[in-house]
């Protein structure tokens, strides 16, 4: 058993979905989220500074004493969990584009992937591409988007038009697999556009099992005690 919390961090706002997942399954635990809006955007940094944001992240989560990290932020995870893994020694977690049950699911049309540029240049990302590329996954970085929907968090609609010119060159999909944790915040927006046609992929509750599953292995779920939720931004 261990009563300390877990780190959730991202760029900004994008990880409070993954964090409500968390939350969702495991709703005895306490969190440490941690908005890196300094850092932001992840997604057009070059490899070793997006490596250096989350390894300061990382330190300031752990000098809350969390038990355990969550990377609510695809790009951090494609390009740094695996030094984090090797530098400290505690569990993380990481989200990745859901390409997997999109391609297994998607059986007759083509599903868009939505991500950030530097997520989509990795090799992680690359080789969870080749192992479930069908022919019909579309793979479509977007630079500024994620800046656009921290700054307009609060009224998310005023970006509705810039969302619509965006999928208006991706008429014909099945499917739309959000790559990035702020796109999560855009499913109604995309759902509109398709008409509700389409099933939309997120990784939020993947991750969320994940956690638990990890927690489970290693005896740190914690007690039946009182539990918090604490927001920090750097
Ligand atoms: N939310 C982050 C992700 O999932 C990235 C946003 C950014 O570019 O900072 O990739």
């Amino acid at each position: 058993m261990n009563d300390a919390p877990i780190g959730v961090f991202d760029s900004g706002v994008g990880g409070i979905g993954t964090l409500k997942s968390c939350l969702d399954l495991l709703d005895g635990e306490s969190f440490v989220y941690l908005a890196d809006r300094s850092g932001l955007p992840y997604g057009t940094k070059r490899g070793e500074e997006i490596e250096k944001r989350v390894d300061e992240c990382v330190r300031a989560l752990l000098s809350e004493g969390v038990k355990a990290i969550v990377v609510a932020c695809n790009t951090a995870t494609n390009v740094g969990i695996a030094a984090l893994r090797e530098k400290y020694n505690m569990p993380f977690v990481g989200v990745e584009p859901a390409v997997k049950p999109a391609a297994l699911e998607c059986k007759r049309g083509n599903v868009l992937v939505l991500l950030t540029p530097a997520t989509a240049a990795q090799a992680k990302f690359l080789s969870l591409l080749e192992r479930f590329d069908n022919g019909r996954i579309i793979v479509a970085p977007q630079s500024g988007l994620a800046e656009r929907i921290e700054t307009h968090i609060d009224d998310i609609d005023v970006i509705r038009c810039e969302v619509y010119d965006i999928l208006r060159r991706y008429r014909d999909v099945e499917g739309v697999v959000l790559g990035c944790t702020h796109y999560v915040f855009l499913k109604d927006i995309i759902c509109d556009f398709y008409g509700g046609r389409i099933k939309i992929y997120d990784g939020n509750d993947g991750v969320a099992k994940r956690l638990k599953a990890v927690l489970e292995q290693n005896d740190m779920l914690a007690g039946a005690g009182k539990h918090f939720i604490k927001f920090k931004v750097i």
